[in-house]
């Protein structure tokens, strides 16, 4: 072990950091895109169950675990592990977490990339730059690679400055400024002709759809996806919790702000279309559906800011802007994952660790930019569609059958004196043993099978 860990210096720091590496793209992007496009408030109903009765399980799982073992998810994993069989599973899983964080941190870091981009696109075309603006909002090699690149070194940097100086003093910076911006840009959106209508279509369930499986199998993996399940992100940033802090209540309070910023989010995007078909801008595809994924965020939207004149340009800069900080404040997590492994296990500095991993994904992440047809997609379902769940499995089975039950209850006590009489103790422990790994497996099923 290289020196003694960081551990978060209060608990509005480590709230902040958790719900700063949930809410991210997923929230801010995928949740409003797929509500657009899976009925609006069906899919918000389908998300709220999935988020509580599921990922919520799963998150404390990983959280309990991380601040037991004050570890990096391959040595955790093997710390409550008690035969050989499972400590090779436990290190087989680690290790799959890790390059699961490291993909998803190189595909991350090209979309957010694109948020820097179209931030500053708008200022240059304002500033007479055309030319510039048009390759910054274009796409293409050079602009996708030198956004990623800025955006690499940026999550590098925060890195490398540790638990306290880096991931707290980041997040406890950008995250009440990710909610001031969005609660300023919803608030202006409803002042504008058809963002009304857009709340309509979001607020007012077709309960017809809510039963649907694919939507269902969609909220699954959207739930998990923003909650960072899975990769040792939450478990990592458990492991910097102090053992004085009541764990069932902060993972309570990093889903509810996760939850909570995923809803607003859809308060600001899906009025936005409303307003934009206001202005003339189209809205749904030639089969009648809302808009959704990349292009209502680089299509939609932007047409809806030039509609807007001057007001424009300053509402879509904050746009790009809150899209970056979400981003970031997740990456930075990501990146955390494979370092903390790094650090502890191969006893690199955390400088040393923060730059040799960011190369590495940097690289994974180029390769994707000169790829892109053959390998985004492809790296983006592989990770959340596939390994996030089925990583998200293996948690929950290491926290309900492979760590004893007593240690576990042992754990949680520490911070959280009542929690054997506690409603979460009576819950929690089934449904990490058997509600949580049924569901995962069922949904999995179907999504490989169909
Ligand atoms: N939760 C992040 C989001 O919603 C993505 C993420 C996934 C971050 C896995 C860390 C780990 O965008």
């Amino acid at each position: 072990m290289a020196g003694t860990r960081g551990e978060f210096s209060s608990r509005l720091g480590f709230i902040l950091a958790a719900s700063g590496s949930a809410v991210g793209l997923g929230n801010i992007w995928g949740f409003p895109t797929q509500a657009a496009s899976n009925g609006g408030a069906a899919f918000l109903l389908m998300y709220l169950l999935m988020a509580f009765l599921l990922a919520y399980p799963a998150l404390m799982a990983e959280l309990i675990i991380g601040r037991h073992a004050k570890a990096n998810i391959v040595s955790a994993l093997r710390q409550v592990s008690n035969t050989t069989f499972s400590r090779f599973v436990a290190s087989l899983s680690g290790f799959a977490g890790i390059i699961t964080a490291s993909l998803i941190l190189a595909f991350y870091a090209i979309v957010a990339g694109w948020m820097i981009a179209f931030a500053a696109g708008p200022v240059m075309g304002a500033a007479g730059q055309e030319e510039v603006a048009g390759w910054l909002t274009g796409f293409g090699h050079g602009r996708n690679l030198a956004f990623m690149l800025i955006f690499m070194l940026m999550t590098c940097l925060i890195i490398s400055g540790g638990v306290q100086q880096g991931i707290e003093k980041w997040s406890t910076r950008l995250m009440p400024l990710l909610i001031i911006i969005l609660l300023a840009l919803i608030a202006y959106v409803m002042t504008l002709p058809g963002a009304m209508q857009g709340i309509k279509v979001y607020l007012l369930p077709d309960f017809g759809r809510s039963f649907n499986f694919q939507l269902i199998v969609n909220a699954l993996g959207q739930a998990f996806f923003s909650l960072s399940l899975g990769v040792g992100t939450m478990l990592v940033y458990g492991s910097y919790v102090s053992k004085t802090e009541n764990i069932a209540s902060l993972g309570r309070a990093i889903t509810l702000i996760d939850i909570g910023i995923a809803v607003l989010a859809g308060l600001l995007i899906i009025p936005a279309m409303y307003v934009a078909q206001h202005n003339g801008v189209e809205i749904f595809d030639a089969a009648g559906k809302l808009i959704g994924e990349d292009t209502l965020i680089f299509t939609v939207l932007p047409a809806l800011f030039s509609t807007m004149g001057d007001t424009g340009i300053v509402v879509g800069v904050a746009f790009f802007v809150l899209m970056t900080i979400a981003a970031l404040t997740s990456s930075i997590s990501l990146l955390e994952s494979p370092v903390s492994y790094v650090t502890e296990v191969h006893g690199l500095s955390r400088r040393a660790a923060a730059f040799l991993v960011s190369a590495v994904i940097t690289l994974i992440s180029a390769i994707i930019v000169f790829n892109f047809g053959d390998l985004f997609v492809f790296v983006i379902t592989l990770t959340t569609r596939y390994a996030q769940p089925l990583l998200g499995l293996m948690l929950c089975l290491f926290a309900g059958w492979i760590w004893h039950r007593n240690h576990v209850l042992e754990e949680i006590k520490a911070g959280f004196e009542s929690a054997e009489q506690s409603f979460f103790w009576r819950i929690w422990p089934a449904y990490i043993r058997y509600v949580c790994p049924v569901v995962i497996l069922t949904v999995f099923g179907q999504k490989v099978l169909g």
